[in-house]
């Protein structure tokens, strides 16, 4: 007797990443480039790229996102351990530049038109690593203050 569609075995569900909920490689490239579009012309994080070729380190990006939300371990395999804080740590990262990078990433993640609940996601993981990044404290001293223990009576 042919089974009812009840009685069939139920075809087994494979859990989503959120890297393929997001559109998978395709949508991580588009985010990425987007937003080393803007970085090509901003004032504040510009400057701060050691490379001419912002090539690498837009590569560097799209890999380390598609990894982290579930997609390829490329990131792990072609630069170790992510160690994100430590490896940012030689660029001067204050509220400013953190907020301009937040911005632009941002503008670009509204440009892909994702789901709301998706791009809600996506935006409060940023914002934390944005936040996580910053390495000079908004109540650090201005670069140019006097050392007052180097004053001489
Ligand atoms: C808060 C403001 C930020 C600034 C100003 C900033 C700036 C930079 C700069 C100047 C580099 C060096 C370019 C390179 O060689 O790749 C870099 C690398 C990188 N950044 Fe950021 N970044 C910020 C936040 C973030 C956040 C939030 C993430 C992750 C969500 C991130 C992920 C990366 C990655 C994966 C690399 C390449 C690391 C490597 O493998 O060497 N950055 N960033």
């Amino acid at each position: 007797m042919t089974p009812t569609p009840a009685e069939e075995s139920p075809t087994p569900t494979v859990p989503v990443t959120p890297y393929e909920q997001f559109g998978g490689e395709p949508f991580f490239t588009a985010l990425v480039a987007a937003f080393y579009e803007r970085v090509a012309h901003d004032p504040i994080l510009r400057p701060m790229y050691p490379e001419t070729d912002l090539g690498p380190a837009q590569r560097r990006l799209t890999m380390f996102l598609e990894q982290y939300w579930g997609g390829p371990h490329t990131y792990d395999d072609e630069r170790g351990h992510p160690r994100l804080r430590m490896r940012h740590a030689p660029y001067p990262i204050d509220s400013i530049a953190r907020d301009r990078w937040l911005t632009l990433m941002h503008d670009a993640m509204v440009e892909q038109g994702m789901p709301e609940d998706d791009e809600r996601l996506l935006w409060q993981y940023l914002v934390g690593a944005a936040f996580g990044m910053q390495n000079i404290p908004d109540d650090a001293p201005p670069a140019n203050a006097i050392d007052v223990t180097e004053v001489r009576p």
